[in-house]
């Protein structure tokens, strides 16, 4: 019986692959088979330093928001290993500040990075798709919080609302191109920014630690193994559906 799990016919683009959870989603994919096409905007000596050396992890550095870099992202991937065939528009930022406080421009680079980057990258994937007569996956990394009002990140939580309605959006249209569209969305992770504000916000810490009903943290291998799941013919079937990892965070009404 074959493994449903080998993702050896699977090229993967994914950006903001060198952060904390996308280089445990590299690595996994990787190690299933994949060639995984890492996207970050971090110089590519610091991105190598993070990532798997595996001679099937490439690292092209270039600014996700910005449709001029993700050509010369995507003309790159085609010289070297062809079209992707799945791509995950991973990349996302937060910030912290109650809603009367927070900073205009903030949310103009949290917008731009949350939101325009995965509309970017997807248009440039589904035009050269359908140019190609392909089919193609593309992946939105949303969040629990799409759904949710958690205190202090509002902006964010809209970007992860707007990312769910882009990922339906792209589902619904080019579902008759073969091209599917879903979306993770993780809870709070050990790693990357969830962790970096448990570190440094206690009234942060003490809502989180009463608002995972599983108990813990979630760990990245977890928000990885669901792209395995969703990268592999299991999930072929699944398009414009969201696949909830979040420890049942979502169950909670937040902090009470
Ligand atoms: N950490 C969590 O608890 C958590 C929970 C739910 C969802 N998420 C989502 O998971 C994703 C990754 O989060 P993380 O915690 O690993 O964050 P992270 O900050 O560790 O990683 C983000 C990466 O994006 C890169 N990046 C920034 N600007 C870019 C650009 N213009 N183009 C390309 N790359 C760029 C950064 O260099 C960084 O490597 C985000 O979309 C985030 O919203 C995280």
């Amino acid at each position: 019986m074959p493994n449903l799990l080998d993702l050896f016919d699977k090229t993967i683009l994914i950006t903001g692959g060198a952060g904390a959870i996308g280089r445990v989603v590299v690595d996994v994919l990787a190690a299933h088979g994949a060639t995984v096409v890492v996207n970050d905007v971090l110089a590519a000596a610091d991105a190598r330093a993070v990532l798997p050396t595996a001679p099937n992890v490439r690292y092209i550095q270039a600014d996700a928001t910005d449709a001029v870099d993700v050509e010369r992202l995507f003309a790159a991937m085609e010289q070297t290993v062809g079209l992707p065939n799945v791509v995950c528009c991973h990349t996302g930022m937060v910030g912290a500040y109650p809603v009367q406080e927070y900073p205009l421009d903030e949310f103009d680079s949290l917008m731009k990075l949350n939101v325009r980057s995965a509309f970017v990258i997807s248009q440039a994937a589904a035009k050269r798709w359908i140019a190609a007569g392909t089919s193609g996956l593309l992946l939105f990394t949303t969040s629990w919080v799409m759904d949710v009002p958690w205190p202090e990140i509002t902006p964010y939580n809209a970007s992860k609302a707007a990312m769910k309605a882009l990922m339906r959006g792209f589902a619904r249209e080019l579902a008759p191109h073969g091209i599917r569209a879903n979306a993770i969305a993780p809870g709070i992770v050990a790693v990357g920014m969830a962790k970096r504000q448990w570190d440094t916000d206690p009234s942060y810490q003490s809502r989180a630690r009463k608002a995972i009903p599983l108990g813990q943290m979630q760990t990245p291998e977890s928000v990885a193994h669901a792209f395995l799941y969703l990268c592999s013919p299991l999930a072929s079937y699944m398009t414009g559906s969201v696949l909830l990892v979040d420890g049942g965070c979502s169950l909670y009404p937040m902090d009470e």
